[in-house]
């Protein structure tokens, strides 16, 4: 394949993809598996795989790649990239910077003659967010083989239809998902840049960082059962009225989440409820809220949930209700590789002098990959810290400062003395 000169700016390309999915009930952005957004992204990354040359394919799990493989680049890719979805009304850059600057980044090296010893490959993650699924990182666990195939087909949306459908109206095959031995085997390494989530880089006045550790975190789902009831006509003292359950669980995330921290760093949150029938002149008859809760090592994850949970039961039983908690994702804590973390270091050191090494409270495929291959992460500085929220952001200079470490990792680890 003959290299090409298309140069792409990260900054003018996240702005052509700003109206994509932009979120017009909520704010900010909703691309969410296969559904029309996410598609239209889909649909960008092939166009611009294109225009770089690259041999684009989407995987059996939906993991879009785009490949530069120019005479002389033989063995496992070197990978990089990030994922195109988002969060329910999420910021711009939560995935989007990542996929971007890989593109960028490979332009920069094309237009520079740049011969990589290894092929170069940009991955698309399907569904990191696992926002219309409730599993994150489903393309890159599925691949890895960490999710049972038939769990992820019986899988529902929040209208009830399932993963299988809705991969194989998006023309993949259902009963291809899986465990993908031979394209993990194909990768030499996984290097991702993200938006930082968190504000760890303003006070360092750092344009970038590299990542260390990811914490520990799951995703639980709890449903309160109690008895629906007229507003106006039932007395206080007869109510079953799941809604208190969920109010004294809410509260309980955030209080059983102080208690344990510091040192462990621990957070709980309930950003997610729906209330059954949800009628304002109605007691609810069930509430289903979704627990997130992360801390610095496994066990203290499942610790946190079960006291959050045995607050919940406990609610639920001066309330005449019940509770069942069903564990939606687990991923355990992510030790990035140090050596890889090095040699990343080592070529970013004559742009960017010692980069500061800082750990994450945020999930990636980065940290589903590390359990099969050396994996790294760029954090790009994010003024406030700002997330998962419209407000998200960095800055023009600290995304061309992005692209500009990532070009420079990219051209180290796949020079031909990195072989
Ligand atoms: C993904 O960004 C997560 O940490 O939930
Ligand atoms: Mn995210
Ligand atoms: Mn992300």
């Amino acid at each position: 394949m003959t290299a090409t000169t298309t140069a792409i700016d990260a900054v003018a390309a996240l702005a052509e993809l700003a109206p994509i999915g932009a979120d017009g009930t909520r704010g900010g952005w909703s691309r969410h598996l296969l559904d029309e957004a996410d598609r239209d992204m889909r649909a960008w990354f092939e166009r611009t795989a294109s225009s770089l040359g690259l041999a684009v394919e989407t995987d059996a799990n939906a993991n879009q790649w785009a490949t530069w493989a120019p005479d002389g680049a033989t063995g496992p890719a070197v990978a990089t990239g990030s994922h195109l979805d988002s969060v329910p009304g999420g910021g711009p850059l939560d995935g989007p910077l990542g996929v971007v600057s890989a593109f960028a980044a490979v332009a920069r090296l094309q237009a520079d003659g740049h011969a990589p010893a290894r092929p170069i490959r940009v991955a698309n993650f399907a569904e990191e967010e696992g926002a219309r699924f409730g599993v994150p990182c489903l393309g890159s666990q599925l691949l890895a083989g960490e999710l049972g195939s038939d769990r992820v087909r019986a899988l529902t949306d929040a209208t009830g239809v399932t993963c299988a459908a809705v991969l194989e109206a998006g023309g993949i095959d259902p009963a291809g998902i899986g465990r993908d031995a031979a394209r993990l085997a194909d990768m030499a390494l996984y290097l991702e840049l993200h938006v930082e989530q968190g504000r760890q880089l303003a006070p360092l006045d750092a344009p970038v960082g590299i990542a260390t550790s990811i914490l520990a975190h799951g995703r639980w789902r709890v449903t309160v059962t109690g008895r629906g009831d007229h507003a106006g006509a039932t007395e206080l003292a007869s109510r079953h009225d799941p809604m208190m359950v969920a109010a004294a669980t809410v509260r309980a995330a955030r209080g059983r989440a102080l208690a344990a921290a510091p040192p462990t760093r621990s957070r709980a949150t309930v950003g997610k409820l729906q209330v059954i029938p949800g009628g304002s002149n109605a007691i609810a008859s069930e509430v289903r809220l979704w627990i997130d809760a992360r801390a610095e090592h496994d066990a203290d994850v499942r610790d946190l949930v079960a006291r959050i949970v045995a607050d919940a039961e406990a609610a639920a039983r001066a309330e005449g209700c019940s509770v069942t908690v069903a564990e939606e994702s687990f991923s355990a804590r992510v030790e990035f590789d140090p050596a890889l973390a090095d040699r990343v270091g080592d070529a970013l050191a004559p742009g960017f002098g010692a980069v500061p090494r800082i750990p994450t409270g945020a999930g990636h495929d980065a940290g589903v990959l590390a359990a099969h291959l050396p994996t790294a992460m760029l954090f790009v500085r994010n003024p406030d810290g700002v997330s998962h929220s419209p407000h998200e952001g960095a800055s023009e200079a600290d995304i061309r400062a992005g692209v500009d470490a990532l070009t420079a990792a990219l051209r180290a680890l796949t020079s031909g003395d990195a072989r």
